[in-house]
């Protein structure tokens, strides 16, 4: 039987990149699906395409740093499916590169409103949904390069870091309460977002690979099935670990 057969799990930034393939793989595994997504063009596409697959998805458009919109999106979950599984927050601001007295102040306001407050928002209404049901297991995306320095990143890995210390620490809060909340730290996937860096800034890839043992860049299925693995009962006994998928990456 399928992993997840029955559940109900939503994905933010379902659209396009990694999210889109985690809602693939999780409705392989038998979940009916929530999209969660800003851009209402891919992310009804995305949802259609699940449907058109023969498995049940509806798209609720959230812009994840609005705690009334993602209010609305919990309540979409519940009105459709009558609750919720599993989580994936996966959703992401992306600015340029640029050292830290460079960024302005709104665009350190913007970044965190999305990548910090948008995903302690997510959580916050994912898991009062997940205590009325008895239980459930969140996958927060940080990145794999979490215990490094990269010149012009410190609005995107300040925020990875927020992300995996509030993984942690409310992996301890609800664990008697059968909630597993868990990260993955993926490596460079080719998404829309990669491709479109790639594009602006030759030879970026291949600083990468570079650095990674497996010479490769990843598809985004191969970083989502480790995140579709944390929301089934198989990572039943696993909660508060951050889980790279980055082709050995951290290793050096
Ligand atoms: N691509 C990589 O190489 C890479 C590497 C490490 C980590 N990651 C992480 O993986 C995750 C997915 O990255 P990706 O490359 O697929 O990105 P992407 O830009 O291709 O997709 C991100 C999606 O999030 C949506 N989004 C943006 N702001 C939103 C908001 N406020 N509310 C709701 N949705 C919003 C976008 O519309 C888009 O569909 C991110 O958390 C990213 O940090 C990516």
């Amino acid at each position: 039987m399928a992993s997840l057969e029955g559940k109900v799990a939503l994905v933010t930034g379902a659209g396009r990149g990694l999210g889109l393939a985690c809602t693939k793989l999780l409705a392989r595994e038998g979940a009916k699906l929530v999209i969660a997504e800003i851009d209402e063009q891919t992310g009804e596409q995305a949802a259609q395409a699940i449907r058109d697959s023969g498995s049940e998805a509806v798209f609720v458009r959230t812009d994840i740093s609005s705690s009334a919109e993602v209010q609305a999106m919990m309540r979409c979950a519940i009105d459709s499916f009558g609750g919720l599984d599993c989580a994936i927050n996966n959703a992401v601001r992306f600015i340029d590169r640029k050292p830290l007295a460079d960024i302005s102040e709104q665009e350190w306001a913007d970044t965190c409103n999305v990548n910090i407050s948008g995903t302690f928002l997510c959580m916050k209404y994912e898991i009062q949904a997940m205590v009325e049901r008895g239980g459930g297991a969140i996958v927060n995306i940080g990145s794999g390069r979490e215990n490094t320095g990269q010149a012009g990143l410190s609005w995107y890995l300040g925020a990875k870091q927020a992300i995996y210390g509030m993984s942690r620490c409310a992996a301890v809060d609800y664990a008697e309460q059968g909630i597993r909340i868990n990260a993955v730290a993926p490596g460079a996937m080719w998404t829309p977002a990669l491709r479109e860096t790639a594009e602006k800034r030759p030879g970026h890839t291949d600083a990468h690979l570079e650095h990674i043992p497996m010479r490769r860049i990843a598809e985004p299925e191969e970083v989502a099935e480790a995140a579709v693995w944390l929301c089934s009962p198989a990572a039943g006994y696993v909660t508060g670990v951050t889980l790279s998928a980055d082709g050995g990456y951290t290793l050096g």
